[in-house]
């Protein structure tokens, strides 16, 4: 790595993708090297600083990733410096067209991709019953794969994995009909005698798809990414196709704030 100052963006819906990242931080400040936090939601793009190392972090979402993370990857502002750059997914257990399309478009705006992992930890879209034991298991080997590659990365010792061509996978999974398809299949709602109006699913929704009118509506933009379902505190919200079992793996507030 040829840079000592890291700014790490990062989305993370329920906080798998935050646990990694901040087991990966802790071994970067302990190495000296600089990170500056950033989560996507509020960042902008064409503003990324190509002097410093810039880090990706994000969940996997049916095959692919959400549509607004896209979205955030193809503005991101070219180099003319080769400025390093790697990427680290969280995923229950297979990402088909996500590692090597990234590095084409990275590739394409003249950045040099060093490094990609994909990291399993707990699925957080359950329709069965959710078993705790397991999942712990499942997070603390997550966080070991992630300090490992912290330590790689830092040393030089880790590559950027997928072939920098857009997939087949890759290509339903990113359409747009594919989406409408699944926000159709996922559709949210408000069991209204449950919501006590707290507003926290309208602060935490990454895409401003929640209104707070008497009670939260929803609009038509929904990214899937269950952070309104997951962590809301009267289990208000449900899925009108299936039950969910939420899951989280941090603290709401932790979300909003991480540093
Ligand atoms: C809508 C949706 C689709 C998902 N699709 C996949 C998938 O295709 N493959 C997979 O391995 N995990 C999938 N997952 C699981 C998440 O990638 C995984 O639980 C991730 O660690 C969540 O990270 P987060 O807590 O930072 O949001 C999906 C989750 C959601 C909510
Ligand atoms: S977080 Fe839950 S309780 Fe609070 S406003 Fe949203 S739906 Fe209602
Ligand atoms: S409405 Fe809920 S699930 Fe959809 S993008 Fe917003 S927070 Fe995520």
């Amino acid at each position: 790595m040829r840079n000592s100052i890291l700014d790490f963006y990062y989305f993370s819906g329920t906080g798998n993708t935050l646990l990694v990242v901040k087991e990966m931080i802790k071994f970067f400040r302990k190495n000296n090297l600089v990170v500056n936090l950033k989560r996507i939601e509020v960042s902008d793009p064409s503003q990324i600083n190509t002097d410093h190392l810039i880090g990706l972090a994000f969940p996997v979402a049916a095959q692919s990733t959400h549509e607004f993370l896209w979205d955030f990857f193809k503005s991101i502002t070219s180099t003319k410096q080769e400025t390093e750059i790697f990427m680290v997914d969280t995923l229950a257990g297979f990402s088909g067209g996500v590692v090597g399309p990234l590095k084409s478009i990275l590739k394409s705006k003249g950045y040099k991709p060093i490094a990609s992992k994909e990291i399993k930890m707990p699925n957080n879209l359950n329709f069965k019953e959710f078993n705790e034991v397991k999942s712990d298991k499942k997070i603390q080997k997550g966080l070991k794969t992630a300090k490992k590659f912290a330590h790689d990365l830092l040393f030089g010792l880790s590559k950027w994995q997928g072939l920098p061509i857009p997939n087949l996978i890759h290509k339903v999974s990113t359409n747009a009909k594919t989406w409408e398809f699944l926000r159709r299949k996922f559709r949210l709602d408000i069991d209204e005698s449950k919501c006590i109006k707290c507003g926290l699913c309208y602060k935490l929704c990454p895409v401003d798809n929640i209104e707070m009118h008497t009670y939260p509506e929803f609009s038509e933009h929904c990214q899937l990414c269950m952070r309104c379902i997951s962590f809301c505190p009267t289990f208000a919200i449900f899925n009108q196709f299936k039950p969910i079992h939420t899951y989280t793996a941090c603290k709401s507030d932790e979300i909003l704030k991480a540093k």
